[in-house]
């Protein structure tokens, strides 16, 4: 599956609503955050490879790997000057508790400044949140995450978005799944 955001095929939507809708009941929720508190291990699999080469500044680009919709984000340079600014009002700025590789504990929680890539998945209770100007909001419960996928203190949702192993392969082209 391969979509920009808003523009999903029917079975891609129907994959993803499933994986969201199953987390949203409480299940899979419970079923990623059991498995990353048993291993505290990012999650890898199946590399997929994806070309970003037209992925203009600003846009979000969704696809599907491992049953989860995998987010890439083109930021903008004043996206990401605003992200290196204090974050008193983030529940874990350092993303200090966060699940994600060790190549993206950073400020900006990436390998590299302008592609951000994360789980679409809300830490609350696996809704997917939508992008929403400077930062994404998720539908359910109105949790809220900065454009590093780090969680606003209001909000149920407590723990910054997870970050799936990645690596680059030349400029344009992003491989989910294997570590850097
Ligand atoms: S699922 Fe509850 S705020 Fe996102």
């Amino acid at each position: 599956m391969d979509e920009e955001a808003g523009h999903a095929t029917k079975p891609q939507r129907r994959r993803i609503m499933f994986a969201a809708g199953a987390c949203a009941v409480g299940g899979g929720a419970l079923f990623l955050s059991q498995q990353h508190n048993a291993t505290r291990s990012w999650p890898h699999g199946t590399p997929l490879k994806v070309d970003i080469a037209g992925l203009p500044e600003g846009k979000l680009k969704t696809v599907e790997w491992q049953g989860k919709p995998v987010w890439i984000l083109r930021r903008r340079p004043g996206e990401i000057a605003a992200l290196q600014k204090g974050g008193e009002a983030l529940a874990d700025a350092d993303s200090r508790e966060s699940l994600q590789p060790p190549y993206t504990r950073n400020a900006l929680r990436s390998l590299r400044p302008e592609i951000f890539v994360a789980i679409g998945l809300c830490t609350h209770q696996g809704c997917t949140p939508a992008l929403n100007g400077d930062h994404f909001l998720c539908p359910c419960h109105t949790s809220r995450y900065d454009l590093a996928g780090r969680v606003f203190k209001v909000g149920p949702a407590q723990a910054n978005l997870v970050i799936p192993a990645y690596r680059f392969d030349g400029d344009n082209t992003l491989i989910v799944g294997e570590d850097t």
